[in-house]
């Protein structure tokens, strides 16, 4: 299956986080480091083409022209499973902004319900990264990125996508990017990604 939204990051070290992670015995102290190792990998090629600007600095012997980020960057984990990915991502754009928002799935109805929202005011002039592991349905996903106003300036970094959510990102979102490792064969009757990793919030945090 082939979407204009989605961009698969096939790197050999994060192909081989990923199955590690996949693996029902990993537990969540090995599940939390990998996740924000394949987070980190995954920023660097989401932020491959973000612009620069020359700046002077001083190196102890001369004055050259170097880069600086021209826009700012914004991260907006989506709560709990997003805040899984954050440090990573933090650890190669320390000076991002984070907002964010607070969204679990309904059981029965798989609709999103949002309990949290809190975004830097500027965020509208930065280039704005909504970090999510699962993409099953797209209901959160969606129901953040219509929070954050629909730009090309809006990219989605999730793990593990579905054809659904990559479909209904597409339909609802059509300028946002999805940025994923790895592109599931489908949802279950449940709405979980298979074959996937399970519930990434309940594997971060131990609440199986
Ligand atoms: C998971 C996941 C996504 C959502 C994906 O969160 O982290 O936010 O499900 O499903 P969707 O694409 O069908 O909307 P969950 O609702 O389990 O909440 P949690 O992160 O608090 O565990
Ligand atoms: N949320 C998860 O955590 N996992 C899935 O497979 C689907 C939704």
């Amino acid at each position: 299956m082939k979407f204009p939204n989605l961009k698969i990051v096939r790197h050999p070290l994060i192909q081989e986080k990923l199955t590690r992670i996949r693996d029902r015995h990993t537990g969540s102290p090995e599940f939390r480091i990998l996740l924000s190792e394949i987070a980190e990998l995954m920023a660097y090629e989401l932020t491959a083409d973000f612009p620069v600007r020359d700046v002077v600095v001083e190196t102890p012997l001369a004055v050259m022209t170097g880069a600086e980020l021209a826009i700012g960057v914004t991260l907006v984990p989506i709560i709990r499973a997003g805040l899984g990915m954050l440090d990573g991502i933090l650890r190669l754009v320390p000076q991002a902004k984070v907002g964010h928002v607070g969204m679990y799935r309904d059981e029965d109805t798989l609709e999103p319900v949002e309990y949290y929202g809190r975004l830097p005011k500027d965020a509208a002039d930065t280039n704005i990264i909504v970090i999510d592991p699962m993409l099953a349905t797209g209901g959160s996903c969606s129901a953040a990125v219509s929070k954050l106003g629909e730009s090309h300036s809006v990219r989605v970094l999730c793990l593990v996508a579905s054809p659904e959510g990559v479909a209904r990102m597409l339909e609802d979102h059509p300028l946002v990017t999805v940025y994923a490792a790895a592109l599931d064969e489908r949802l279950d009757h449940r709405g979980y990604i298979l074959p996937g990793l399970g519930d990434a919030g309940d594997r971060i945090y131990g609440t199986t």
